[in-house]
């Protein structure tokens, strides 16, 4: 079941665009030469003079920088000092006059990679990039696998070290930083509003706003208006012009949760804003001009919603460029320790309180529990254990009695009872598969009892009786 719900979180395919070179060279026919060279293979920038071409590295981020040393405004020199500044400077080869090569030599001591003397043989600049690129690539490369290392308990924001969370993590950092819509689904309390939030701080729209849109929260009526705006007196109590949530966010990112909750009226006008970039807000003609991403959320399956024609397909489309599908927590229990642990130590900063540790028990009903809530649940237990505990550790007695009262995991193998009494150790093993076998007939039976009770060849009561004993709780079969 995992695999099945996380599978839908695909990563985007690699990048296939060519590598971008910036050649930065006063002399026009330098360029054009440069150009006519490299042009078919890679996408080229252009930059008159040393000023010109710091723009362009910090603005385009090119893969390689091409660099002439003796240009007026800033010389290649003050250019390779100013880069020594940067944290993250393009790989850089140097052009210098035949016979210079100690000049070249210097502007290697000041981080340029390779030089060519002018006149350069085409096929030996070819090489030479071709080689830089690559290192290029193997550097990146590198280094995103070393953050990936770093960061082993979370992302950001977001805690889990799980398989299915990884996954996630790899679809955020490739794709925040494109312009692409990204849909976010997943149940409720998986953390949707934390991966919306993250891609944010990712991209280069992080210094502008982000604006989040309940589209659930809001009557038919109040949304138009609250997305696209108004002009006074476009309807009875538009007092005054209103500007909508697409103009807020103008330069940064709009957040649109529950978007499966949107109207149909709604949907067609929220399709033309993303297909014209414009916005018409309502009792304006004039369309005005928004440069706004979009990230969307819903627990709702759309797919299943643009079967029953609930959810417009050219739409569902639109906004799925990239989609990220977060696994419920009973999917990675994994994550659950790591969790209740973050949790503890964010509550006491809150409640400025030392930190609390949980028993070995209170954490084994935490990581049996099924979290039909996911994290939110999670998270509202600890801070509620947390406030409520009187020893200095937290107790199964200290959490709610639907987590308390889980069964203790049973003890399934001959390896773990072997240390037991013969009839412990056989009353054990009866348990363990007494529980497996009912456990999973009422998940085929949706937690029915008669249902179940039938399908086991028992009488209800009898079933009834023997899961007070076994202490299974079947509303944990009855969710979804
Ligand atoms: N991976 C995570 N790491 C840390 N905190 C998380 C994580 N996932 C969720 N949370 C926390 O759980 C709570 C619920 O998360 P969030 O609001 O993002 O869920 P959601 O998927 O948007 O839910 P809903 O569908 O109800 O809007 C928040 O307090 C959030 O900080
Ligand atoms: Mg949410």
């Amino acid at each position: 079941m995992a695999s099945a719900e996380t599978s839908r979180t695909r990563p985007p395919p690699p990048a296939t665009e060519p590598a971008r070179i910036l050649i930065a060279d006063d002399e026009p026919a330098a360029r054009v030469g440069l150009r006519r060279a490299l042009g078919k293979a890679y996408g080229v920038i252009e930059a008159a003079d040393g000023r010109e071409a710091l723009r362009l590295i910090d603005a385009e981020r090119p893969d390689l920088v091409i660099l002439d040393l003796n240009m007026p405004v800033m010389t290649g020199f003050q250019v390779l000092e100013a880069l020594q500044e940067r944290d993250a400077a393009p790989r850089v080869i140097v052009l210098t006059a035949y016979g210079s090569e100690r000049i070249a030599i210097e502007a290697m001591k000041k981080g340029a990679c390779d030089y060519l003397a002018k006149p350069y043989e085409v096929d030996e600049l070819r090489l030479v990039v071709a080689r830089e690129l690559q290192t290029h690539r193997l550097v990146e490369e590198n280094e995103r696998l070393r953050r990936a290392i770093e960061t082993p308990d979370g992302f950001g924001e977001l805690i889990g070290r799980s398989e299915p969370m990884r996954a996630v993590y790899d679809v955020i950092e490739r794709v925040s930083d494109l312009d692409v819509t990204v849909l976010i689904q997943g149940e409720s309390g998986t953390g949707k509003d934390v991966v919306a939030r993250e891609l944010h701080a990712r991209s280069g729209r992080r210094d502008a706003p982000f604006v989040a849109v309940n589209c659930a929260a809001l009557p038919d009526t109040l949304i138009e208006s609250e997305l696209f705006g108004h002009r006074k007196g476009a309807f009875t109590g538009a007092t005054s012009d209103r500007k909508g949530k697409f103009e807020t966010a103008d330069t940064g990112t709009l957040f649109l949760d529950e978007i499966g909750d949107m109207s149909a009226s709604v949907q067609a006008k929220l399709l033309r804003v993303l297909e014209t970039k414009t916005v018409e807000p309502l009792g304006n003609p004039e369309p005005v001009a928004v440069d706004v991403r979009v990230i969307s959320a819903s627990h709702q399956d759309l797919v299943e919603a643009t079967r029953t024609g609930d959810f417009r397909e050219d739409l569902y489309y639109r906004l799925k460029v990239v989609d990220v599908t977060l696994p419920p927590l009973r999917a990675r229990r994994d994550d659950v320790p790591l969790l209740a642990a973050a949790f503890l130590e964010r509550f006491a900063a809150k409640h400025d309180r030392p930190r609390l540790e949980l028993s070995p028990e209170a954490l084994a009903r935490l990581t049996d529990h099924a979290w039909p809530g996911n994290v939110r649940e999670l998270r509202n237990v600890i801070e509620k254990a947390f406030v409520l505990a009187t020893g200095d550790r937290i107790e199964p007695r200290d959490l709610p009695p639907e987590v308390a009262d889980a069964p203790p995991a049973p003890r399934r193998g001959v390896e773990e009872v072997v240390g037991l009494p013969f009839q412990a150790a056989k009353k054990e093993v009866l348990r363990a598969f007494e529980t497996e076998f009912i456990e999973r007939k009422l998940r085929d039976h949706d937690g029915n009892i008669s249902r179940t009770a039938g399908a086991l060849g028992m009488a209800r009561q009898s079933l009834q009786q023997k899961l007070k004993e076994l202490g299974i709780n079947v509303n944990r079969f009855r969710e979804g």
